[in-house]
């Protein structure tokens, strides 16, 4: 089962690492998982309701005798599909050990039978205490993931092992346990997405009926299995997807300019912007009036893709797009595919407006091997899912 999209319970127990599990939410939330936050009464003191409140977008659940109508800590076991506890302290570890509840978290811990991952975080001598060191066993044996802490410096002048480990092993740890769906974990992703314009005068210009439907659902996609997103979005209306980096552009040139900038910092580029393919000769700096316009002198815009192509490194997947009309020329398409320099290229039949603001594609993929790839009608998420795991299989 995959989690994206499913709930966490994200306990904090009270350790001065108390801070450290904000970086762990925000992280979680970028694989698309919804969090809830029960701080311990202890863990207050390090770190406030407000800011589990403001992070995670929801009320925080802090003691048993609250909304108890609704049995909270019943509610909260049943809902979850994974609680995580991050730091947990010495005491947590024994409390959950022996089956204490004694408090809103333990109660849930001791109500649920989602999957539990702890993250002790205390001092040497407390990790290394026979005690403790028995509760970790007797946890480990009832099927509780128990994050093994990092070696290093200690809040006082002390080394070693104990501190609460680094989110990037947290997350690859967490993964393994239960299927976070983070197969692009730290892979770099950009998308363009939209279609850019061309100003004419300073009330019109020349645009497509790109709306970044598809560009958005591969951003955010990728968001969800992991990876690090940067979106160029031009002139779409779409809402700005959170836990994606996104910037917006209007023309074509300013599309080409963020995309020399962010090119080479990414693995994956999905190119899946309609990009005007001329403009202008000239921009009127006044509206033009109606007698005198009958026609516009255009240039061409280079060819953002091709150009993108001859700077890319072996390590890199490009994936094209191509909107067509009428008898879909395949062959057509392969040659494009080779002409840009492309990895993979979706061919989609646009003929009577069809796919164009809609929720649902359907088309071929083109790899550069020779392979076709026939899509059915679905879902531009579904698509962005399969476009992911080829590009995926092209990084190796
Ligand atoms: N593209 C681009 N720069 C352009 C035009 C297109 O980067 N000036 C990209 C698109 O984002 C898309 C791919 O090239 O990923 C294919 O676009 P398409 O319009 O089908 O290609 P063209 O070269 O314009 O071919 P055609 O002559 O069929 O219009």
């Amino acid at each position: 089962m995959s989690l994206a999209g499913r709930e966490i319970l994200l306990g904090v127990g009270g350790g001065i690492s108390a801070y450290k599990a904000a970086e762990l939410l925000r992280r979680l939330q970028d694989l698309g998982l919804g969090v809830t936050v029960i701080p311990t009464q202890a863990s207050l003191r390090f770190v406030g309701s407000a800011t589990w409140e403001a992070l995670s977008g929801r009320a925080v659940l802090e003691n048993l005798w609250e909304n108890v109508q609704q049995v909270p800590h019943i509610k909260a076991a049943r809902e979850a599909n994974l609680i995580v506890i991050a730091p947990t302290t010495a005491d947590l570890l024994s409390r959950i050990a022996g089956g204490v509840a004694n408090d809103l978290l333990t109660n849930v811990v001791l109500a649920t039978t989602a999957p539990i991952v702890l993250i002790p975080a205390m001092h040497p001598e407390m990790w290394l205490n026979a005690a403790t060191q028995e509760n970790v066993e007797k946890l480990r044996d009832r099927g509780v993931l128990v994050i093994e802490p990092d070696e290093g410096r200690m809040t006082g002048d002390d080394i070693g092992v104990g501190r609460f480990p680094e989110v990037t092993r947290l997350l690859s740890e967490i993964s393994k346990f239960v299927d976070l769906n983070s197969d692009l974990l730290g892979r770099r992703i950009l998308v363009t997405a939209g279609g850019t314009r061309e100003p004419i005068d300073p009330v019109r210009y020349i645009g497509n009926l790109s709306s970044g439907k598809q560009g958005y659902a591969i951003a955010r996609a990728a968001r969800n299995r992991g990876a690090i997103v940067t979106l160029i979005s031009a002139n779409s209306s779409l809402a700005e997807e959170q836990g994606v980096r996104t910037i917006h552009v209007t023309s074509t040139e300013e599309m080409s300019s963020a995309l020399n900038v962010e090119f080479a910092k990414n693995d994956v580029l999905f190119m899946a912007a309609a990009v005007a393919d001329a403009k202008p000769l000239l921009v009127s700096d006044a509206k033009i009036k109606k007698e005198n316009f009958l026609s516009i002198e255009l240039v061409q815009n280079p060819d953002l893709l091709a150009g993108i192509t001859k700077a890319r490194r072996g390590d890199q997947v490009i994936v094209a797009f191509a909107a067509e009309t009428g008898d879909i020329d395949i062959a057509g398409a392969q040659e494009k595919l080779k002409r840009k320099g492309a990895d993979l290229l979706f061919l989609n039949d646009v003929t009577d407006g069809a796919i164009f603001g809609s929720e649902e594609t359907q088309g071929s993929l083109l790899d550069s091997d020779g392979e076709i790839l026939s899509i059915e009608k679905q879902g531009k998420d579904t698509l962005a899912d399969i476009l992911l795991d080829r590009a995926l299989i092209k990084l190796g």
